[in-house]
């Protein structure tokens, strides 16, 4: 078997990371645009430029040879304080952007929420209260009613998952007090809805959860270490899918979440919802495995039973770690995680980040991010053995289609087969340059996936 022909051969972003303009036209306050920024990174108000440049960048990613394009809609541009009127000049961009997409035969993959609540909901609670999720629900049907006729797939929410796990980067003000897995269970009861809206509203739209899955190996086969990676990966990755595909919690989640002295307030009509939410495929982000290792006394289950916490990362190796994050770097990985997934869910699956983020350097006009290859194209292969092996993926989006500001290190840490000439202090002129993996992945995609060839 080989790639299907039609196959989404993409690269991804998120509002927040790349449009910059954050208090244009309308545009109301998302927790990223509160929170606070340590002084030498850069805040939100311009990231890539894309906003403004979003023409030329549709160029760019025409002729890199794209065929769809994930990315997000910012919340509040759209809603600005979250609930109340649409703000129509937000509405108008996305239209502009998305109708630009579609002019260049770019599939748009859109994700509705990527890590950046209103602002004025995030002061009344966040998704610590019940309000959001109805908030969330009425923004979602804002979505697909005005785009819904030309965004075909759509993705509820981004790393759901990570926004339980590291809620500092996407909470806003003290986590002191904040009931996370109430939080939590409220995102999926949004997203079921959402999902059920969407089917409702849009029949012929799909729409999919697209959490940050990646499988846990146990440090050896002994089966503490066994049961350690087992309740990691429940935590980690199946409390999402199952929540998203079967509507219900999953049992080694529960009894961790229960354990560590967390409650959550499960209505008879909650579980209706999420039993009847269902998704049309599995939208998910992979960059490292994890390895979990049973430690005496800083362990995730103890010799009772009792469950301590998401488990004890150990080193595996096996396997090197990227230069900039220390992210194990497991393109095999990629491939056990995406045949556990089809396995436990039986459902399409795309992958809607996976990437490299490296300190490029521009030198005479011109980036050699070798490394960026070597990596992608190890991973791509894997993708290719997945599908080889019959299992039905239909896109690979990575992260990021251009240099954006990343989660932590601003624009130090770039990942983009374009890069923006700018730094974390200075905005310089936003230029656009193509990066060697550019015409890497062009030649890629003109191949189906068939030339990954890292000579270039
Ligand atoms: C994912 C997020 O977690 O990883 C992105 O969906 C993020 O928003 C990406 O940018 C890479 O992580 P980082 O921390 O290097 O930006």
């Amino acid at each position: 078997m080989a790639f299907p022909t039609d196959f989404f051969w993409g690269a991804s972003s998120s509002a927040y990371q790349i449009e910059g303009a954050s208090a244009k036209d309308g545009k109301g306050k998302s927790v990223q645009d509160v929170k606070e920024i340590p002084a030498e990174l850069p805040d939100f108000t311009v990231c890539s430029g894309h906003y403004e440049r979003y023409k030329e960048d549709v160029a760019l990613f025409k002729e890199l040879g794209l065929k769809a394009y994930r990315f997000s809609i910012a919340w509040t541009r759209i809603i600005p304080d979250g609930v109340g009127e649409v703000n129509q000049a937000g509405v108008d961009f996305y239209n502009s952007l998305i109708d630009e997409l579609k002019a260049n035969d770019i599939e748009p993959i859109v994700t509705i929420y990527h890590f950046d609540l209103p602002a004025a909901l995030q002061e009344k609670g966040g998704w610590g209260e019940r309000a959001t999720v109805d908030a969330f629900v009425d923004f979602a049907r804002v979505c697909f009613e005005t785009f819904g006729d030309r965004v075909k797939y759509w993705q509820t929410i981004n790393e759901q998952n990570m926004m339980t796990l590291v809620p500092e980067h996407v909470v806003s003000g003290p986590l002191e007090g904040y009931p996370l897995y109430q939080a939590n269970h409220h995102m999926f009861v949004a997203q079921s809805k959402a999902m059920a809206v969407c089917h409702e509203v849009r029949p012929e739209c799909k729409i999919g959860p697209a959490p940050n899955i990646s499988v846990n190996y146990p440090a050896s086969s002994d089966p503490k270490d066994v049961l350690a990676a087992q309740y990691a990966d429940a935590v980690r990755n199946w409390l999402y899918l199952d929540a998203a595909v079967f509507g219900e919690y999953n049992a080694l989640a529960l009894d961790f979440i229960k354990r560590s002295g967390y409650t959550i307030d499960v209505t008879d009509e909650d579980r209706e919802i999420m039993r009847n939410g269902k998704p049309d495929f599995i939208a998910f982000n992979y960059y490292a495995t994890g390895t979990v290792g049973y430690v005496e006394g800083e362990t995730l289950v103890d010799d009772e039973g009792n469950i301590h916490g998401p488990g004890s990362q150990v080193d595996n190796p096996h396997l090197s770690k990227t230069e900039f994050s220390g992210w194990w770097i497991d393109p095999v990985g990629f491939r056990n995680t995406i045949n556990e997934i089809y396995t436990r869910y039986r459902l399409p699956l795309v992958v809607t980040e996976n990437g490299l983020g490296e300190r490029d350097e521009l030198v005479d006009g011109q980036v050699n991010d070798d490394y960026r290859i070597k990596y992608l194209s190890e991973h791509i292969a894997q993708v290719k053995a997945a599908v080889d092996s019959g299992i039905p993926m239909f896109g690979y989006n990575p992260w990021s289609v251009m240099d954006l500001i990343s989660t932590h290190e601003g624009f130090l840490k770039r990942y983009g087969f374009i890069y923006v000439n700018r730094t974390n202090d200075d905005e310089l002129d936003l230029a656009r340059i193509k990066k060697k993996s550019f015409g890497w992945y062009t030649r890629v995609i003109e191949s189906n996936g068939e030339n990954l060839s890292t000579e270039i």
